[in-house]
């Protein structure tokens, strides 16, 4: 039976992302992936980097291809009713954010991974994780031809996403708890094939909805229509989205760029967090712990963030068999993903205009975001947590 020191489940930011830096530690590990290499690669999520995020691709040898492509900014904007506002995040923080969509950052592990002479399994779905409690983990697994398989490990990493059976038995530990969250709006997002609208991204709140101006390439844009929870694909024909995206965002200097629209999806909009994050050897990572609504933009980072705790404390487990840095792993991680759970929460609820809020709310909720945007102290609290705090860093 092959043994690895670490198992990985699941492709995806938080499982590239550990298994690299795992390597840069010396520390081998396998990576399961249910689905295919370009399923992977082709999925578009989310698209913006921290600078910390930024930093850990530079300094692992990973950075080359985001820095050359990617939409380094300096600045976002919020729009009122058409009235913009920026938001001088490199002026305010000293930090800068970039837009390279989540797929490509996938891509650069992948292939960074394989070079390394990493093991990625894809196509492979795993049926059972046993022994976290005892000595040994066992995973028992399906391979790429159908056949079953085991292998074991001395850790194993769940990094599969929001619906992660391996919660389950995380939940299950005296006082483990599991906050969440859901809001009454979701995102309807599009990709056009259409010039930049602007170079920065414009955050735009209106009293038809909230409207979110991103970008992809020079040629293929990025943008998104506050929309109800429940609305189909259906319901939103290309007109009815552009007249929509128009109305929210066009100013007498600025008009939102059109072109052919080649995506539609709703996005739903839900907030958890998962405390703790381990049981025994195994350990949640990223969206199977917990998840952000999209509006701050945290939820890559954030599984960066985890992993940036994790690699060097099973690292440490596994080379020097001390433990201390691996118990403390959801102490370490989770003050972090309640901070990122604050701010995506409270930029959601002052950008979005809730369907039947008495008119109270209505005015209360523009008044918190004009005192924001009027002052540097709010500009500043904006911008430092939208760029996001520095990755620790720890000792192995
Ligand atoms: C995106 O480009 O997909 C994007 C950008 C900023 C956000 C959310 C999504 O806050």
């Amino acid at each position: 039976m092959s043994h690895t020191p670490v198992a990985i489940i699941g492709a995806g930011p938080a499982g590239l992302t550990l298994s690299h830096l795992l390597h840069q530690h010396g520390v081998e590990s396998v990576i399961f992936e249910s689905r295919s290499r370009e399923d992977v690669e082709e999925t578009v999520r989310a698209g913006v980097l921290e600078q910390g995020t930024m930093n850990l691709m530079r300094e692992t040898g990973v950075g080359e291809r985001m820095d050359r492509e990617a939409d380094i900014d300096e600045a976002i904007d919020i729009s009122i009713d058409g009235l913009r506002t920026r938001i001088e995040l490199t002026e305010l923080t000293g930090h800068q954010m970039a837009v390279y969509p989540q797929h490509e950052y996938l891509k650069d592990f992948i292939a960074k991974r394989i070079a390394d002479g990493g093991t990625i399994y894809f196509n492979t779905s795993v049926d059972e994780v046993s022994g976290y409690d005892g000595d040994r983990v066992t995973v028992s697994y399906t391979d790429e031809k159908g056949e079953s398989q085991t292998l074991t490990s001395d850790y194993v990493v769940a990094g599969d996403g929001s619906k992660s059976p391996y919660r389950k038995p995380v939940l299950e530990l005296d006082g483990a708890v599991r906050d969440r969250h859901e809001y009454p709006y979701a995102w309807f997002g599009i990709l056009v094939n259409a010039p930049q609208t602007q170079k920065e991204l414009i955050y735009a709140t209106h009293d038809q909805g909230f409207a979110l101006i991103s970008t992809r390439t020079e040629t293929v844009q990025r943008y998104y229509l506050q929309c109800n929870p429940d609305d189909t694909v259906e319901q939103w024909s290309d007109d009815r989205i552009w007249s929509e995206l128009h109305a929210r965002v066009d100013s007498a200097d600025l008009q939102v760029s059109e072109g052919e629209i080649f995506d539609k999806a709703v996005l739903r909009f839900r907030s958890a967090v998962t405390d703790p994050m381990q049981r025994g050897r195994l350990f949640l990572a990223g969206d199977a712990a917990h998840t952000v609504p999209p509006t701050g933009a945290k939820g890559l980072n954030l599984a960066v963030a985890d992993v940036a705790v994790l690699a060097p404390a099973l690292a440490r487990a596994v080379k020097r068999n001390n433990r201390d840095l691996l118990d403390r792993y959801s102490a370490l991680a989770v003050p972090r993903i309640w901070k990122a759970q604050h701010f995506s929460y409270w930029m959601s609820s002052m950008l979005h205009s809730v369907p039947g809020d008495p008119h109270f709310q209505h005015q209360r909720r523009l008044a918190e975001l004009e005192s924001v945007l009027a002052t540097e102290a709010g500009r500043t609290y904006l911008a430092q947590q939208y760029v996001g705090k520095d990755l620790p860093t720890f000792e192995v």
